[in-house]
């Protein structure tokens, strides 16, 4: 192809691309089916590798394409980035209506009410319609360039359309859609980290990375609410909010969507009420409702205070909380060996459920709130949030409470316990701690792992403590009688839990491999782990080397997996499994003899061929089991050139990859 062509080609690939980005992140509808969009999106990395000129900013491409930074640079606001007043009370709302009123005593007022989403306030500037910076609000007057950050955010198009004006300026917040935060939490934990106290803290942990590829893998979004600077534009800038809206809805960048407009304070009340109610289906968090001036102009008139500007306030709902007073501190150890101080609290009603504990996540997080024992404290609960201690409340706290310090013993077996540099999570070192154990033996029965009914905390605990099982390979060598034994066990249930065990041999692999704990393993990876491995044994057997080799496998789950299955120990238990019955083998593998001469390898595709298309070599190097992947990494088994191959030819080269042309690929497909 000519360099036009390719250019052509380049053009077609990413806009394409981003409309079915938009499509399917912002509209909600799908547009095509993932291998699909897979194609368009590896041959446009394809593309790029051969003519790097190509790989331009608005590339769909540079989603994940910025380099992880030491720290971020500052970013001046052109103008400041102001706050919003706020209240809790609809007798203030109206005193703000009046002040407006006096202020602009010709005008008819036109007023939007909108979802405040509790999330993280961003500016972002377009030129000529390409992403060029992104930034925090930080003081206001000046925050953090996370241009590359926000560029991973799926949602947000890189490039606007045509009649996009030159400068375009748009504010926004960033948030983590409630259930992206819950599947990322799960993972957390099951992978023995600390989960996210709410959607909002998970989406400012999540900016604050340093490198955009690890930001890319967390399920934020964006919602942009209002203009900054706009220059250039065609024709004129829309002039009130519901129209600015629209229009930054036509030019692809999402809105909330949800918006009432009103007059009078009935109105807003009435709309108030009605955004409270529909709010909890939203996909985001919100906290409140902001109710801004419609038309531009008047805002203009209003004018600013130092902090916020006079044509808009936010209303906020009362927040779920309630004051109780903090009992005791209690620490519980998990799985991994977690000691996490647990807020044991006067029982108190809130949102419609009682709440007697609290999370208080570690050592550290108490100490910045400065939480005592005998405190009255604010506990707060919204969602599907973890009820969570909010803050003290200084005035009623009493002379004698002392500040907190985590006691650094095991609570169950007291030994010492241990901290990684850097982490804040205190751990048990000692693995036969019988809350490890209970830990270890719950995770193993739990839904998500082998789904064995009734082998919950309570019983769990009785298995544990009078001995009969202190390992998973135990559970199998239970007998009914011995279960049946158990205080205030009846048979019946006796019988489940066994035929519980009994139906969980058959589970699939990846379910046992996740059940069994090994850190950093999550169902994600042991699902990844049994679609390259057809069996326990093959598994147990892998070199970290090759289990680098899999997708989302990194260094560090390779060296775990690698290091679990050193252990003789573990080895042993999985001898007690295997005779126990237990299903080894994995119905979800992908690799294998039986799908093909290519089965497990990864190809790249790079130059042109004499004879076969693009989609025609890499359809046969599917057809054989095989997949073509864009860019050439160690990971890679092939590289198959043509004609004018250009760096990922010298890449195989650097890195060994063998490197065969067309008929020795046909020949590998069994041609
Ligand atoms: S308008 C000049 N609209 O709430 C002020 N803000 O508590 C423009 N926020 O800093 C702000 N949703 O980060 C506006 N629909 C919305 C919003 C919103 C959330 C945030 C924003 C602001 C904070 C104030």
């Amino acid at each position: 192809m000519s360099a036009a062509e390719n250019k052509k080609r380049h053009a077609m690939l990413a806009e394409e691309i981003r409309r079915h980005d938009h499509a399917y992140y912002v509209l909600a509808e799908p547009s095509i089916s993932d291998p699909d969009y897979d194609r368009l999106y590896r041959e446009l990395l394809d593309l790029e590798e051969v003519h790097p000129e190509l790989q331009t900013a608005d590339s769909p491409s540079q989603r994940v394409g910025g380099k992880p930074v030491s720290e971020f640079p500052e970013h001046r606001h052109a103008q400041p980035m102001m706050s919003l007043d706020n209240t809790y009370s609809f007798n203030e709302l109206a005193e703000f209506l009046k002040r407006v009123e006096k202020r602009l005593p010709e005008a008819e007022l036109d007023w939007t009410i909108e979802p405040k989403i509790d999330g993280l306030a961003v500016s972002l500037r377009y030129e000529n319609g390409v992403l060029a910076v992104g930034a925090t609000r930080g003081d206001g007057a000046s925050g953090d360039d996370i241009t590359g950050n926000l560029k991973t955010i799926r949602s947000l198009p890189l490039r606007l359309p045509a009649k996009a004006p030159a400068v375009l300026k748009v504010r926004g917040e960033v948030f983590m859609s409630r259930a992206g935060f819950a599947k990322l939490n799960e993972k957390r934990k099951a992978e023995g980290e600390e989960p996210f106290a709410n959607p909002r803290n998970a989406a400012a942990g999540s900016l604050k990375m340093l490198d955009p590829k690890m930001v890319a893998e967390r399920p934020l979004g964006i919602i942009l609410y209002g203009l900054g600077e706009v220059d250039g534009v065609n024709g004129d800038v829309p002039p009130t909010q519901v129209e600015v809206l629209d229009w930054l809805e036509e030019l692809g960048l999402p809105t909330a969507g949800e918006i009432w407009t009103g007059q009078s304070h009935d109105d807003l009340v009435a709309a108030i009420g009605e955004l409270d109610l529909a709010r909890h289906e939203l996909d985001y968090e919100t906290d409140g409702a902001v109710i801004k001036l419609n038309n531009l102009s008047l805002r203009e008139q209003c004018g600013v205070t130092s902090k916020a500007p006079r044509w808009a306030i936010a209303y906020k709902y009362a927040a779920e909380q309630a004051e109780t007073v903090l009992k005791a501190i209690t620490v519980q150890v998990g799985r991994t060996g977690a000691l996490t101080p647990v807020a044991e609290l006067e029982p108190v009603l809130i949102a419609g459920s009682t709440v007697a504990r609290a999370t208080l996540h570690n050592e550290e997080e108490i100490q910045r709130k400065d939480i005592r024992v005998g405190d009255t404290v604010v506990i707060e609960k919204a969602g599907e949030i973890i009820p969570a201690v909010v803050e003290v409340v200084l005035g009623k706290r009493l002379k004698k409470a002392t500040a907190f310090v985590l006691n650094k013993e095991c609570p169950e077996c007291k030994s010492q316990a241990a901290k990684d540099e850097g982490d804040v999570v205190w751990r048990c070192p000692n693995p036969d701690c019988a809350a490890q154990v209970r830990g270890r033996l719950e995770h193993f029965c739990a839904r998500g792992a082998m789904d064995i009914e009734g082998g919950g905390e309570v019983l769990v605990r009785q298995l544990v403590g009078s001995g009969l099982a202190l390992n998973v390979g135990e559970l199998y060598k239970l007998a009914l009688a011995e279960v049946a034994g158990l205080e205030r066990m009846a048979e019946k249930s006796a019988q489940n839990f066994i035929d519980g065990l009994e139906a969980s041999k058959q589970r699939d692999l990846w379910r046992l491999i996740f059940g069994l704990g090994i850190l950093h393993v999550g169902a994600g990876v042991a699902k990844a782990l049994c679609r390259r491995y057809a069996t326990m044994d093959e598994l147990m057997d892998a070199s970290e080397e090759e289990l680098v080799a899999i997708d989302d496998v990194g260094e560090v789950i390779a060296k775990s997996v690698h290091f679990w299955f050193g252990d003789s120990q573990n080895r042993a238990l999985i001898e007690v499994l295997r005779k126990a019955g237990l299903n080894f083998e994995s119905s979800i593998v992908i690799s294998g003899e039986a799908l093909g001469p290519l089965a497990g390898k990864a190809l790249v595709l790079t130059g042109t061929l004499p004879n076969l298309k693009r989609h025609e070599a890499a359809a046969r190097i599917e057809a054989a089991g095989g997949k073509v992947i864009g860019s050439v990494s160690k990971k890679t088994d092939y590289v198959v050139a043509g004609e004018s191959a250009g760096s990922k030819l010298t890449k195989a080269e650097k890195l060994s990859v063998p490197v065969i042309d067309e008929s020795e690929l046909l020949r590998l497909c069994g041609e």
